[in-house]
């Protein structure tokens, strides 16, 4: 078995982030998305694996290299316009063939993984076998009617009107009759080659398509909210390791990780919680479900459920919570004025969110 993973796309729910970064290397619980990928693919024993990468190829090479580091040989494939997941499946005829395959999209975290559902694909091998998993609002997604063998009945793309609460899953096992099917659709309203489609398709020529659901915890980390709930999740699975300094009568609660050079210095961190190599933790409280990169400052601060990207910096500021912070951005105290009292200054890149806690006396 082969396994292809898809890394196109803009990630426009994500910006602004995904202004300069591909959302599959947004780090939660400070690994890129796309390395738990490819661990789980590593997991089922495929080590040769296909990656389609769109415009942000550069990046993504470079964080991911030829994939020894994780055991696995990567190819790169180009997309170079985002046309659907079925297109990039079309580029990736020749590297697939006629071999059994895995497709994963980059942006999914299935925490479980998928073992067993592969094992039950390798020994019926249908056609098609998605997983699904329950969802409270399906709108967002492909949805699947399944009947109580677990024969898929029919697939629609983010439907108005859902006729199940079964979401698909961004992980699809195939064997090549899916080719055929992804040959001979059209573009959809949004000018997309849909692999809803191709698989729709493969139901109405009466070909076995299944369904296996899945009950872990997932999210594709499409945006900032999915972001923050798989980094609070993938924290839960930390091990308590402190290779750097706890100094000046710093305290840590629960499983926390003080990576190579990092400092923590009279302050109080909380687990599930990791502090990145060569950070530097000063008179600050770090609460629950935080992720610190690598090269931060957060200095007289408070900070929980969160996650702050390489070099960033934090100081005199706060509390903050549920927050996202970019590589190298600043917060930091005020130095303007405005009416003769201290004001708020902000330089906020396109599409940027900012939310202020209103004062308890509801000046603003
Ligand atoms: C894609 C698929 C959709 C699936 C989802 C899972 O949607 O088209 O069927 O449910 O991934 O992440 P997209 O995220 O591209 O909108």
């Amino acid at each position: 078995m082969k396994a292809l993973v898809l890394s196109g796309g803009s990630g426009a729910r994500l910006r602004p982030i995904s202004h300069s970064m591909p959302k599959q290397l947004i780090p939660v619980a400070n690994r890129p998305v796309l390395e738990y990928v490819i661990d789980d693919i590593r997991r089922l024993g495929v080590t040769d694996i296909a990656i389609v990468v769109g415009s942000w190829a550069t990046q993504i090479q470079q964080a991911l290299g030829d994939g020894s580091r994780f055991g696995v040989h990567l190819t790169y494939l180009r997309q170079d316009l985002p046309l659907g997941l079925a297109d990039a499946l079309r580029r990736a005829g020749p590297f697939l063939g006629d071999d059994d395959f895995v497709m994963y999209l980059g942006d999914n975290v299935l925490r479980e993984g998928v073992a067993e559902i592969a094992e039950e694909f390798r020994r019926t091998r249908p056609a098609a076998q998605l997983v699904v998993h329950k969802v409270a609002d399906p709108r967002a997604y492909g949805v699947a009617e399944v009947d109580a063998d677990g024969r898929v009945l029919r697939l629609v793309e983010k439907p108005e009107r859902p006729r199940s609460d079964l979401a698909v899953v961004g992980v699809y096992f195939f064997t090549s009759a899916i080719h055929a099917s992804v040959a001979a659709i059209e573009p959809s309203a949004r000018g997309e080659l849909e692999i809803t489609d191709a698989i729709q398709r493969l139901v109405a020529d009466g070909a076995p398509v299944r369904a296996r659901e899945y009950t872990g915890f997932w999210r594709d980390v499409g945006e900032i909210e999915h972001v923050l709930d798989c980094n609070r999740r993938l924290l839960e699975d930390l091990r308590h390791r402190v290779t750097g300094t706890v100094e000046g009568g710093a305290e840590l609660r629960g499983p926390v990780v003080v990576e190579d050079g990092a400092r923590v210095v009279r302050s109080r961190v909380t687990g599930p919680a990791v502090i990145g190599a060569g950070t530097l933790v000063e008179d600050a409280e770090i609460g629950p479900g935080t992720a610190v990169g690598r090269g931060c400052l957060l200095r007289s601060t408070s900070l929980a459920d969160s996650v702050v990207l390489d070099g960033a910096s934090i100081s005199f500021a706060g509390p903050f919570a549920r927050s996202v912070i970019g590589r190298s951005a600043t917060v930091g105290p005020a130095g303007a004025r405005a009416g003769g009292r201290a004001a708020h200054r902000l330089v906020v890149g396109d599409h940027a969110g900012v939310e202020v806690a209103a004062r308890p006396d509801g000046a603003g």
